[in-house]
């Protein structure tokens, strides 16, 4: 049974206990209900409370929002606060020797940090960019592993009013430049090297590569964090510098640069259905409270908990459920360096068990790739800690689902289906875990405060168990402000006209069930979701032509066990259509040449070779067809339109 198909027919319907509703911060159905409609009744003040509960203000805003020029929405904008400020200073009175990080390395060694020492660290490395004159506005790319250093960096970029981009440590150097060059960034902040599942990550070296590339002259420095031994193999003499030269004897103190609520704290790419990744822009105060106020609510934060989120910083999940929210909340949080499968699949559990992990935040495709390497695994520790599970990124099928919450939660634990994008900045559909019955595969219901909806082509709301487009019907503070650079394309993308620039688009096919619960099937562009990440097809497909001997490729996405999807690839040489050993050599290499330009991440699991692509009269590619094509689905659609039908049966065959 595909995932699609277990999802429509589940059912099963799992409430939280009495004792975790009574304990919750919204303890039940009624306090739930009770917040949905005073954010109803009284929108702009429901907002403007929590900003006032739950930020610290250099000074106060007197107006919540201006709509002025909408869909380019202003919150809190005659507001003035810092971001680093909200996340450290202000916890340090009470909280100064409270754990902020519990940093677990690829090679198993512990290291604590507190958030007077994260203070102490971020101050000097703050002081240290300000030696390099890196000024309020400027752009910053952090190319780092995730070590504590990556967030030191994003706190100190945020403290100095830098706008950080960070770039995951797994792109290549190619999509490393693409980024510097279209951010206009000043510094890049990297590591020697990363550490992952006992393999080094080249990163110096990478980006040396980008650098020479062409298209990096704003870069005036590059900061070089020594993670392993070795010395980098290149080394320019008044371009890099060492992070340990660079803080040292650096003031311990930092004066926050008091910045407006609108303005932007960082930059992070993501993909679309273009070939140009899009340069998704935060603002400083409504995305920091969005952050901080779902991270309290979807994890039901309390003081003594222990939080682990397994994201990476370089994804939105590390954005705010690492580097701000909890951070923000003053939590204590356990971070990763390396992989669940290295030095074995135990790896998530033994650690849960020896930091007392209370709150357990990762994906659906790890969990599907730790079922499969040992499903009985997590009985042989101590998983007691935990009280809550939660998972991002891509639809978690029911029976991972059943898996996570019985094998991992021992059935005690909600799970926490958090539904959101990089655009959106925080969790929008999730369960308030004291108060929504939780069904496996279904992100359940919105948060108090967000209008989420479901709708036809002509913006009326369908309905249940009807498909439509997933919409956010009022703007909200953490949403995306523009494209950086772009804001014809951020209209466009994300308000279009056809529901006249009302709502936000998400761009993903939902549909609800009787009780109003939202189940997410799946994009409605031409993205992929691949192991949680998402990538464009347009984006792989410029990547492939790119490549001397390819005329024309086309990237379709099929299901994938454990990935979700994985990436198959159409593509006609310029040369004749490789057979057999030829045509495996050939694809092995235009694997390889996809993972070199992009990144691992989107490299094809498949190629497939044709003298041509299906094309109809007009010349445009059929990709219904190549997408039946790559599931190995019988074509039973109309093939009367199609200028060259025995192309099909070339592409029926892999290489
Ligand atoms: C998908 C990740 C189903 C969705 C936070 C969305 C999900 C895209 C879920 C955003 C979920 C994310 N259930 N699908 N719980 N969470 N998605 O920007 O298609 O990397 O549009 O943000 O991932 O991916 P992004």
């Amino acid at each position: 049974m595909s995932a699609l198909e277990s999802i429509l027919k589940e059912t099963r319907s799992f409430p939280p206990s009495d004792d975790f509703r009574q304990k919750a911060a919204i303890p039940g159905m009624e306090a739930y209900n009770a917040l949905c409609d005073q954010a109803n009744d009284q929108y702009l003040s429901f907002w403007g409370d929590l900003a006032r509960e739950l930020l610290t203000w250099k000074k106060p805003f007197s107006r919540v929002l201006d709509d002025s020029a909408a869909p380019f929405f202003k919150w809190f904008d005659d507001g003035e606060l810092n971001v680093s400020y909200n996340c450290l200073d202000r916890h340090l009175p009470e909280n100064a020797n409270k754990i902020a990080l519990i940093f677990e390395a690829d090679d198993g060694a512990v290291t604590r940090v507190t958030y007077a020492e994260l203070h102490r660290r971020v101050c000097q490395f703050a002081n240290g960019l300000k030696s390099l004159d890196v000024q309020k506005g400027d752009r910053v790319v952090i190319y780092m592993p995730m070590v504590i250093e990556a967030i030191v960096a994003m706190q100190a970029c945020a403290r100095i009013g830098a706008i950080h981009s960070v770039v995951f440590g797994g792109f290549s150097a190619g999509a490393l430049r693409d980024r510097v060059q279209d951010a206009g960034a000043r510094v890049v902040i990297t590591a020697n090297e990363g550490l992952r599942g006992g393999k080094t990550v080249p990163l110096k070296a990478t980006t040396d590569e980008a650098m020479d590339m062409g298209g990096c002259e704003s870069i005036e420095h590059v900061v070089v964090y020594r993670r392993t031994d070795s010395e980098p193999v290149k080394w320019t003499e008044g371009r890099d510098v060492w992070w340990h030269q660079l803080v040292d004897k650096q003031p311990e103190q930092c004066e926050p640069a008091w910045m407006n609520a609108e303005d932007p704290l960082f930059i992070l790419y993501t993909s679309g259905s273009t070939g140009k990744p899009k340069g998704i822009q935060h603002s400083s105060a409504g995305y920091l409270l969005g952050a901080i106020n779902s991270f309290r609510w979807v994890f039901d934060y309390k003081p003594n908990d222990v939080y682990w989120c397994t994201a990476d910083v370089g994804w939105i999940t590390g954005h705010s459920y690492i580097c701000y929210g909890p951070l923000g909340i003053g939590a204590t949080q356990v971070i990763f360096e390396g992989v669940p499968t290295y030095p074995d699949a135990n790896r998530f559990w033994r650690m849960i068990e020896q930091h007392k992990v209370s709150l357990f935040y990762t994906a659906p495709t790890a969990i599907r790739s730790l079922i499969k390497l040992g499903a009985e695994a997590p009985k042989q520790f101590d998983l007691s800690s935990l009280r809550l599970l939660g998972t991002v990124g891509e639809p978690i099928n029911p029976e991972a689902w059943m898996w996570y919450y019985e094998m991992v939660g021992g059935g005690r634990c909600p799970i926490v289906d958090t539904w959101w994008q990089t655009e959106t900045g925080s969790a929008m559909i999730a369960p308030m875990p004291g108060a929504v019955p939780t069904k496996p595969g279904s992100c359940t219901l919105p948060l108090p405060g967000i209008m989420a909806d479901i709708v036809d082509e002509s913006g009326a709301p369908v309905e249940a168990g009807k498909g439509g487009f997933l919409v956010i019907k009022k703007p909200f503070p953490s949403l995306v402000r523009t494209i950086w650079g772009d804001p014809d394309r951020f209209k466009k993308t994300y308000f279009p006209e056809e529901f006249d620039g009302k709502f936000y688009l998400a761009g993903d096919s939902a549909h609800r069930d009787e009780n109003g619960y939202f189940w997410i099937m799946g994009r409605i562009d031409d993205v992929l979701n691949v192991s949680g990440h998402r990538l464009g097809t347009m984006e792989i497909e410029s990547a492939l032509v790119a490549n001397p001997l390819v005329a024309e490729a086309a990237v379709v996405g099929k299901p994938h066990e454990i990935k979700g999807e994985a990436v198959v690839a159409f593509v006609v040489l310029k040369g004749p259509r490789p057979q057999g050993d030829e045509a495996r050599k050939v694809a092995d290499n235009l694997k390889q040449w996809v993972a070199h330009e992009i990144g691992k991440i989107a490299q094809p699991d498949e190629i497939r070779f044709g003298e041509n692509l299906p094309k109809t009269r007009s010349g445009k590619i059929m990709r219904r067809l190549l997408r039946s094509l790559a599931r190995g689905e019988e074509i039973v659609q109309d093939v009367s339109t199609l200028e060259n039908p025995q192309i099909l049966q070339q592409l029926q065959e892999s290489a």
